[in-house]
């Protein structure tokens, strides 16, 4: 099974004519218990199932239409069609929906910094797929837009849906069992703090980050057993709205993958002497009485996990942080 013959699956009897303008929203997610691993690359199918929260107003927001010919706005500015990012987005799309007789405009902008840790690709692809879903008019169920998603980043997977989110691992080898689901919990008080060390572009992306990890690091043998750990505790803590609870697994668990990659060859070390200070800087905090953790994903960026009630201290200790609402409207 291929990526062509899935999608084939997904859109049987579906037009992929992009017809009419489509344009939507997905926010960023940040991962409680994180998505390290694929078992296979082709499909992006993960090694271990996943669960997120949803970043609220920080994410993208993109709109597809036929045109005369291709065209690529980013962030209000037209960037060539060999750029990265003008590459992966059209890639995608003729992935998705074959050849086009006429061009294809879109148009994309995005409420956070795009390539360093903060997960732009998840919003990027989710919303690229709720806009296409629109354009061809394929009203797919969401658990299919979360499945065609997984096709362009593995995180994008989660981003089609909002508030916390779980993504399954699935048993299938075509993956359609692999997708992500909302939890019917809405934990208001909840906050996410993003912690800026460094906003510039990751030196390793991703996806070689994970592969080289799974390939070389001797720790990850040890990860699917973390992740079956942590994952019922991460559900039973949401829950319960154990604050604590759910924030010392998101700590450790987002310690584990990177200790795990820590350990690969050549090392993956995401963090910057600053990212170091601050996890410090948050332990000292904590130790004395402030209920404040942290997680990290592929760069050296933290954010910090607390409660509403909390938010005038977390500021006091970390002025530059931006407060999220994980249940706050799309941009
Ligand atoms: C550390 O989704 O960016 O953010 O599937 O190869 O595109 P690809 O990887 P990507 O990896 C995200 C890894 C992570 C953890 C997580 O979001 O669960």
């Amino acid at each position: 099974m291929n990526k062509g013959d899935l999608v084939r699956g997904i859109l049987a009897k579906r037009s992929r004519k992009i017809s009419v303008a489509g344009k939507a929203a997905a926010a960023a997610n940040i991962a409680l218990c994180k998505y390290w691993g694929k078992r296979n690359q082709e499909l992006n199918l993960p090694t271990t199932s996943s669960l997120s929260i949803s970043l609220g107003s920080l994410g993208t927001q993109t709109a597809v239409e036929p045109a005369e010919k291709d065209r690529i706005l980013f962030n209000g500015e037209t960037i060539s069609a060999e750029h990265p990012l003008a590459t992966r987005l059209l890639d995608f799309i003729r992935m998705l929906c074959g050849k086009q007789d006429t061009g294809i405009l879109v148009n994309t902008k995005n409420s956070i910094a795009t390539g360093a840790g903060l997960a732009s690709s998840a919003s990027g692809f989710a919303a690229l797929v709720k806009a296409l879903d629109l354009a061809c008019g394929w009203h797919l169920p969401p658990r299919d837009l979360s499945i065609l998603a997984r096709l362009g980043s593995g995180s994008a997977t989660r981003s089609v849906f909002d508030g916390f989110v779980q993504w399954h691992r699935g048993a299938r080898e075509d993956g359609l069992d692999s997708f992500a689901e909302p939890l019917p919990h809405a934990w208001r008080e909840l906050r996410v703090g993003i912690l800026t060390v460094l906003d510039t572009e990751k030196p390793v992306g991703s996806t070689t980050a994970m592969n080289r990890t799974t390939k070389t690091s001797p720790l990850y043998q040890a990860w699917p057993d973390k992740v079956a750990r942590d994952l019922p505790v991460l559900l039973d803590a949401i829950e319960n709205r154990d604050f604590q609870t759910l924030g010392e697994t998101a700590e450790s668990n987002a310690l584990s993958m990177h200790a795990t990659m820590i350990a690969a060859k050549p090392p993956v070390m995401y963090w910057q002497p600053e990212s170091v200070a601050w996890m410090h800087r948050i332990w000292d905090a904590r130790a004395n009485g402030l209920p404040l953790y942290f997680t990290m994903d592929a760069g050296p960026n933290i954010k910090l996990l607390f409660l509403k009630k909390m938010e005038a201290d977390v500021l006091n200790l970390a002025p530059h942080t931006e407060v999220v609402d994980p249940w706050a409207a799309h941009l």
